[in-house]
């Protein structure tokens, strides 16, 4: 309903033109498929295993994501790469961390990653307090240590303050598992709801066009819905990256194996976690190597690896118009005043 009124006052103006869409009413049957298949991006997300989500703990936790000073440098902090203002990533092929290195893979985005069944591409993480430990400390990425972090932390009175508050009656609450718990709680309020996808799941008949509509029919029709599913649309199990045909080594680079580092097992080689598909037009580069920027080509690439199909122009045109239909509403982010450093906090290490 939301989108037809927006439409009619959008039509009033005289700018139908500039707004491009033409509402086209959904078949019952693809709302049905579509219903058994995927979920909207609720407003809130449940509460992670083992922690709270209080006021507190949130707002410590994004002062950490956007403190710089979790990292040896001094210059990098989560939203380096996962940048609230683009789409939750870094828009490059491969993350820049510690000493402009590059790293050896994509940043995902962190908005709606709470819904993923594991993080990172080989879901080597059990979940985003696991995942958050790894980058300060990772070479190529903040290139920090757990005892730095503390100590920094700890010299900072207004953290100090806050660290208390946000896990209150613990005797020394500035521990490298409580930054990561305040971070994950930070990250469950990164919730992208409302897209027209779900206004359309939602129960608006007129949320999308007739080429999207087409789009959703073909992305359930021909397979894709077989791994990208649920709330994230992907982010929900495993797969190998080219089942049906082998990818170009700038695709899938070969030293890459994948799921395999995290299981040992032969048939885990090239598997990854099928990628979330949420906000998608906003997080290009695509796939783990970062190696393809045009969506279109994505789709192609994914319905030949995957699917052992070649699509149509039109049928790709029409998936990746309905791709574009998932993004959501990105929750408005004030730019933190971080808590000023002392003569005790440790020095930038370049
Ligand atoms: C130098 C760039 C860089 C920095 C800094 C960084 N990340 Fe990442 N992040 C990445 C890359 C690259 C990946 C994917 C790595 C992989 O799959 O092996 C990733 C993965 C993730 C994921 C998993 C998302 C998913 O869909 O699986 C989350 C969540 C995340 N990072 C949060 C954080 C947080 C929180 C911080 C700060 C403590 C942080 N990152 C710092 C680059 C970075
Ligand atoms: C057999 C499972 C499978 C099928 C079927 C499948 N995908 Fe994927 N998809 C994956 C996996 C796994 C990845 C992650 C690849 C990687 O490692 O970069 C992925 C990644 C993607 C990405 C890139 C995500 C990102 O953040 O970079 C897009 C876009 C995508 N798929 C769209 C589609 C479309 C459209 C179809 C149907 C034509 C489809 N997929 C069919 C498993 C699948």
């Amino acid at each position: 309903m939301k989108t037809t009124t927006l439409m009619a006052a959008v039509a009033a103006g005289g700018l139908l033109a500039t707004f491009s869409l033409q509402a086209a009413k959904i078949d019952p049957n693809l709302r049905a498929s579509a219903e058994a298949l995927f979920d909207p991006v609720p407003y809130t997300a449940p509460v992670p295993d083992g922690n709270m989500v209080t006021p507190a703990r949130v707002e410590l936790g994004k002062l950490l994501f956007f403190d710089p000073r979790l990292s040896k440098s001094g210059t990098i902090s989560c939203n380096t790469c996962h940048n609230l203002g683009m789409g939750g990533d870094d828009n490059m092929e491969t993350s820049i961390g510690h000493g402009f290195v590059a790293g050896p893979r994509n940043s995902p985005t962190v908005y709606n990653a709470v819904f993923n069944v594991a993080q990172f591409w080989d879901g080597r993480a059990a979940d985003l307090k696991e995942q958050a430990m790894g980058p300060i400390q990772a070479g190529v990425e903040m290139a920090n240590t757990p005892d730095k972090v503390v100590e920094t932390l700890a010299s900072i009175p207004e953290y100090r303050q806050r660290f208390q508050e946000a896990f209150p009656g613990e005797e020394s609450p500035i521990t490298f598992m409580n930054v990561a718990m305040a971070i994950e709680a930070y990250e469950t309020t990164l919730v992208t709801p409302d897209s027209r996808f779900d206004l359309m799941l939602k129960g608006d008949d007129h949320a999308l066009s007739a080429e999207e509509l087409r789009g959703l029919e073909t992305f359930i029709n021909k397979g894709c819905a077989a791994c990208h599913r649920g709330v994230n649309l992907g982010g929900e199990n495993y797969y190998t990256f080219g089942v049906q045909e082998d990818l170009d080594e700038s695709i899938r680079p070969e030293g890459d194996k994948g799921r395999f580092t995290v299981t040992n097992t032969a048939a885990d080689e090239y598997v990854f976690r099928a990628g979330p598909l949420r906000n998608i037009a906003l997080t290009a580069p695509y796939f783990h190597s970062g190696a393809v920027w045009d969506l279109r080509e994505a789709v192609a690439i994914m319905s030949s690896s995957q699917l052992g199909i070649d699509l149509s122009e039109q049928e790709i045109d029409d998936i990746t118009a309905f791709l574009k239909t998932l993004t959501g509403d990105i929750p408005p982010v004030d730019y933190p005043q971080l808590p000023v450093e002392t003569l005790d906090t440790p020095r930038p290490e370049l």
